[in-house]
């Protein structure tokens, strides 16, 4: 078996290393992957967790259970260790390692740390050794920061410059019930240093990946890749962030935007404008959009570039959570005092357990502040950090709270019945979570319905 190294095993290390671990060549496992974590409270737990046979995120893909555990508990082709030096013997590193803002409120990004993680890789990475990276950076990373480095290192190490190959491919793995499957079946880009870190890469993701369906979309250079993914996610987060501003004049002149978003729909050309929701989370669309003034300015030196689109997307986005509560302060007469806030929903998306950047947490410590009282539920999450909250896990009697809001379009949600009469109860349906049918049977039991965008 060949060997593999990936590092970081957060949400897209661990479904990578699972992937690759589970590849057959014929009868045999294709490759040997050791997972790299940090040495720190963070990173041994996670190794402990991936070396006893527990993944370490949280998910609903059985798949990706069944596959991981096969690989670290009986064939033991997939380990987790805490040292760089792991990565002796592979000829193929992955970096998955986070990139992050220095803070939530400004675009400067922490690349400094990320770069310290890669020079360590690079000082072990055995010669003749492709590196990958799979981490969102800012567009220039690879080429004019991480190539310097392999020029200091390899030098350093009396090594050649291209001993050390290097190729960017960015992930678009989908959180749900198919996340391995979204990495290994669907379209990847990617892009090398040279010639020879392209085609090495090229050769690798042809066998992890399903490149007869999806084939390969190979960009010039680097830098086009690590733009390609700052901007897909740029165009999401902005189409978020203009619905969002239409769904407030919308309401305040009484027009459903729902309606409309169905008329438009209709025209093929406009088929997936969005609907209004309750936030944006997760760890890509909260941060990725503010990478490109950061590349602009500090990597290529372009000062009159502003991203004023993106910059005030992500701030509209994140501002989202604050209008459902405008809405219900205005319902509850600014009373939010001792309410009994229900919360269903806790995680960023539908029918996953990631609470990164989740809007709902960020809404109950609203709620919080006002002296509410938050109780909260969700299928896929056991605990949430946020003290002086509850966790219910029954949803038998709604009528014991005063407000019920629908945060997240999870399955469970959408198949409650709503059919019971609520007399002190309001129903809220902050993200279009809620069914015709549910609608139907709301309106027939006359209860105190109120929701986003209407
Ligand atoms: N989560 C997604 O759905 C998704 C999708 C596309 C792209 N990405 C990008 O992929 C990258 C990783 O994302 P993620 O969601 O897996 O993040 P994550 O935070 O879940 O995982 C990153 C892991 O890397 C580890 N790490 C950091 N520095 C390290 C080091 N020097 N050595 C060893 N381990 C180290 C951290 O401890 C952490 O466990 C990010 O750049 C992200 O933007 C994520």
């Amino acid at each position: 078996m060949k060997r593999i190294s990936i590092i970081g095993m957060g949400y897209v290390g661990t479904a990578m290393a699972t992937l690759v671990a589970s590849l057959k060549k014929g009868k045999n496992f294709r490759y040997f992957v050791t997972g790299i974590e940090k040495n720190d409270k963070h990173g041994l737990s996670i190794s402990k967790k991936i070396n006893s046979g527990i993944i370490p995120i949280q998910t609903n893909d059985e798949n990706f259970k069944k596959k991981f555990l096969f690989a670290t508990k009986k064939k033991k082709n997939f380990i987790c260790l805490n040292t760089i030096g792991g990565i002796k013997g592979s000829k193929i590193v992955i970096v998955s390692i986070n990139c992050d803002l220095k803070s939530k409120s400004n675009s400067d990004v922490n690349l400094n740390q990320f770069l310290r993680s890669i020079e360590l890789v690079l000082e072990n990475i055995e010669k003749n050794s492709l590196l990958i990276i799979e981490s969102t950076v800012p567009p220039g990373t690879c080429e004019k920061k991480i190539v310097p480095l392999i020029k200091k290192i390899t030098k350093k190490r009396k090594m050649q410059y291209n001993d050390i190959r290097l190729a960017y491919t960015y992930e678009r793995v989908m959180p749900g019930r198919n996340y391995l499957n979204s990495i290994q079946n669907y379209w990847r880009v990617m892009s090398g240093i040279d010639t020879k870190s392209k085609n090495e890469c090229e050769n690798f993701l042809k066998n992890i990946i399903n490149t007869k369906k999806f084939p390969l979309t190979v960009l010039k250079n680097i830098r086009s890749c690590e733009l390609g993914k700052i901007l897909e996610n740029s165009y999401r987060s902005i189409n978020i962030a203009l619905i969002e501003e239409w769904a407030r004049f919308a309401e305040s002149i009484n027009v459903d935007i729902y309606k409309i978003i169905e008329a438009i729909r209709l025209r093929p050309t406009h088929s997936n404008i969005r609907h209004p929701g309750f936030g944006v989370g997760g760890y890509c669309l909260t941060k990725d959009p503010l990478f490109g003034e950061y590349a602009a300015k500090k990597i290529w030196k372009i000062r009159n570039l502003n991203f004023k689109f993106s910059k005030n997307a992500i701030e509209i986005n994140n501002r989202m959570p604050l209008e459902s509560l405008k809405k219900l302060k205005k319902i509850f007469k600014n009373k939010m005092e001792n309410k009994k806030i229900l919360i269903l929903g806790m995680s960023y998306k539908e029918n996953v357990g990631d609470l990164r950047s989740s809007p709902s947490i960020y809404f109950a410590q609203k709620c919080l502040k006002l002296n509410s009282q938050v109780y909260w539920h969700d299928p896929y999450i056991d605990k949430i950090k946020l003290k002086k909250t509850t966790k219910i896990n029954s949803l038998n009697n709604l009528s014991k709270f005063d407000l019920v809001l629908f945060a997240v379009k999870h399955d469970l949600y959408i198949k409650l019945r709503l059919d019971k009469k609520l007399d002190n109860t309001v129903i809220f349906d902050a993200n279009y979570v809620l069914t015709k049918k549910q609608l139907n049977m709301i309106e027939k039991k006359n209860i105190n319905f109120h929701s986003i965008g209407r």
